[in-house]
């Protein structure tokens, strides 16, 4: 037996093993899910996110890419991030490295992969920030380790960026965000120890956005609407007053 077969044959035997422990087992999972947890981690077959963390079905929604970045344009992760925050209310958001990434590597040598070497960019930039740091790590596993951990906080950072974890964290239960990297080589997970409160507050004064309350602020009508006019579909909506600028006093002496 070998490729597909091998699979199928697996599965009919892990059912029959879960009825044969929990004959209501099934007809739970199919009743929805409320998972506790966020995983953001590598596609790396040797990183199984259930596996690693002792989780089963129902427990963990998840989300795996080359060297497990947290990327702003990528609708994938931002969708998932989404979801998983506002609906389905998840409690803790772990970015989880591993030693030993390929992703990670190949981002510190100068070798071109074709089309991946744009997604390795996102960790060459890691490698800028910290440059400094790497120069003086002059044995290269050990520089490539702390890659892998450095990359895992930067990943926690670009989370805090994004709109979605900002407002989560002005919520009644803001979720925790978690640095983890995993040791392929003994199978233990490290806890990097981000602090949360460092991470938000760092992200102030550049990155931090908040909702648009129309209440508060009505806004400028967008350039396309017709000044006055109704609205094609029919609202009747008042365009807000421009204020009347004044002139600027020069702050010349
Ligand atoms: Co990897």
């Amino acid at each position: 037996m070998s490729g597909i077969q091998t699979i199928l044959e697996n599965n009919r035997q892990w059912v029959a093993t879960k009825n044969a422990e929990d004959p209501a087992y099934f007809r739970r999972m199919a009743d929805g899910q409320q998972p506790k947890y966020l995983f953001i981690g590598c596609s790396d077959s040797r990183v199984p996110a259930s596996g690693i963390t002792g989780t089963g079905p129902g427990e963990m929604f998840v989300h795996r890419n080359i060297a497990n970045m947290v990327v702003h344009s990528d609708m994938n992760m931002l969708s998932v991030l989404q979801y998983a925050v506002e609906v389905l209310g998840v409690q803790d958001i772990m970015v989880v490295g591993h030693y030993g990434c390929g992703g990670v590597a190949a981002a510190a040598s100068n070798k071109q992969y074709g089309l991946i070497d744009n997604w390795l960019t996102n960790i060459r930039d890691v490698v800028r920030l910290h440059e400094t740091e790497f120069l003086r790590i002059k044995n290269e596993p050990e520089r490539l380790r702390r890659l892998v951990e450095l990359n895992v906080i930067e990943q926690v950072r670009n989370l805090a960026k994004t709109n979605i974890i900002q407002n989560a964290m002005r919520s009644e239960k803001p979720p925790r965000l978690h640095g983890l990297v995993y040791d392929i080589a003994d199978g233990v997970l490290k806890d990097l120890q981000v602090d949360n409160d460092d991470v938000m507050r760092d992200m102030e004064h550049i990155y931090a956005t908040e909702a648009h309350d129309p209440e508060e602020d009505p806004g400028t009508p967008p350039p396309s609407e017709p000044a006055a006019a109704g609205h094609p579909n029919g609202h009747a909506h008042e365009p807000a007053k421009k204020p009347t600028k004044e002139p600027v006093p020069s702050s010349d002496k």
